[in-house]
């Protein structure tokens, strides 16, 4: 779809600065791109009150309570949205798309389309190729999560702690639960005390399901912070449903859109933050066979998830969302 308007809602957020990065990128014209957060500041608008209109397309990035509050709003404007947020991710009537995932998910007659976890999303780009050509019997993921997942304010964290720790001063944290700074702890969403599993490790469970269209699919989770500024690691284990070769999963890893192989044994060069941060693919490596497990294959993934798992993946839902069928009343092209 091509809309009038995009509307980024969440502007100043670490999100909203990589899409309004990524537009300009695109040579989106200035004026066809609003940015809008809480108050006026530095070239956005105020969210309440603004009067979206039929045509926008409304990216929201502002946290799941603004979404839940204000997409409705949008809708009834007659805009269409693709929500980032959490607040729709769990509605069955919300389509949830990685397009090179499940990009058919996406239907002209849809208003609203919500854009997956991003541990999720990054996941899924490599499990959804090994899905395809061998089954996926069990996956087993542990994560290596950037600080920006959390926020603008978590980077402030991370550098301010970084030079407190190096200066012996007090870390203070504020936005995570304890020190970042050259600590690694598990991911700071709601605990569950009956499951034992974080919010995080919930969601990525939930939704990487969905996309792969497998909601049985047995998946051990465990999520971790780490003070790394941003893209996130996964260390990924899969029982594959047909054993294959480490040549055949890195050829088919190695042909599937939105990857490149990044696995060099000889020069031990295998996917980091550092190499995936700014990138709008996912960076996958060490590809290798589990021992004990003749169907088993272990992986590296690394993405940027304010880029593969924000900021791209909405963009690339707004290329593949086929536009609005006209009314049935409407005339039809001259013959
Ligand atoms: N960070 C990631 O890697 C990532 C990845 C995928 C999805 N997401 C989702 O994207 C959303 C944004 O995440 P983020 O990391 O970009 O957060 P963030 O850095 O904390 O940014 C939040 C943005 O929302 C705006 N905002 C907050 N409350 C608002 C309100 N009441 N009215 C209007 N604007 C408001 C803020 O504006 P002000 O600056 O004016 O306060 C800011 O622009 C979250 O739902 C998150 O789950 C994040």
């Amino acid at each position: 779809m091509s809309p009038r308007r995009v509307v980024v809602v969440g502007s100043s957020g670490a999100v909203g600065r990589e899409l309004l990065a990524l537009l300009a990128a695109r040579g989106v014209p200035p004026d066809r791109v609003v940015a809008l957060r809480r108050r006026a500041a530095d070239g956005a608008v105020p969210l309440d009150g603004f009067p979206f209109a039929p045509d926008d397309l409304a990216l929201f990035c502002a946290g799941a309570e603004v979404s839940r509050r204000e997409v409705p709003r949008a809708l009834a404007a007659g805009a269409r949205v693709i929500d980032l947020s959490s607040a729709f991710r769990r509605d069955e009537t919300v389509p949830l798309v990685v397009p090179e995932v499940n990009g058919d998910a996406l239907d002209g007659a849809d208003r609203l389309v919500a854009g997956p976890n991003c541990t999720a999303t990054l996941l899924c780009v490599a499990l959804a190729p090994l899905e395809r050509a061998f089954g996926l019997e069990r996956v087993v993921v542990a994560t290596y999560q950037a600080v920006s997942g959390a926020g603008a304010r978590a980077i402030d964290e991370l550098r301010r702690q970084t030079r407190a720790a190096l200066d012996d001063a007090p870390l203070r944290p504020e936005v995570f639960p304890e020190p970042i700074a050259f600590n690694v702890f598990s991911h700071e969403s709601a605990l569950d005390p009956a499951t034992g599993r974080n919010d995080e490790e919930e969601k990525v469970i939930r939704e990487t399901r969905r996309l792969l269209g497998r909601p049985d699919l047995p998946i051990a989770c465990t999520c971790m912070r780490v003070p790394v500024e941003r893209a996130h690691t996964e260390a990924v284990d899969v029982t594959l449903r047909r054993p294959a070769s480490e040549d055949e999963v890195r050829a088919v890893l190695g042909a599937a859109p939105g990857i490149s192989l990044v696995d060099d044994r000889a020069a031990a060069r295998f996917p980091t933050p550092r190499l995936a941060g700014g990138r709008d693919d996912v960076l996958v490596g060490r590809i290798r066979r589990s021992t004990g497990d003749p169907a088993g294959i272990q992986l590296v993934v690394c993405g940027d998830q304010l880029r593969k798992g924000a900021a791209t993946n909405a963009l690339a839902i707004m290329d593949r969302w086929p536009p609005a069928a006209p009314p049935a009343d409407a005339p039809g092209p001259p013959a």
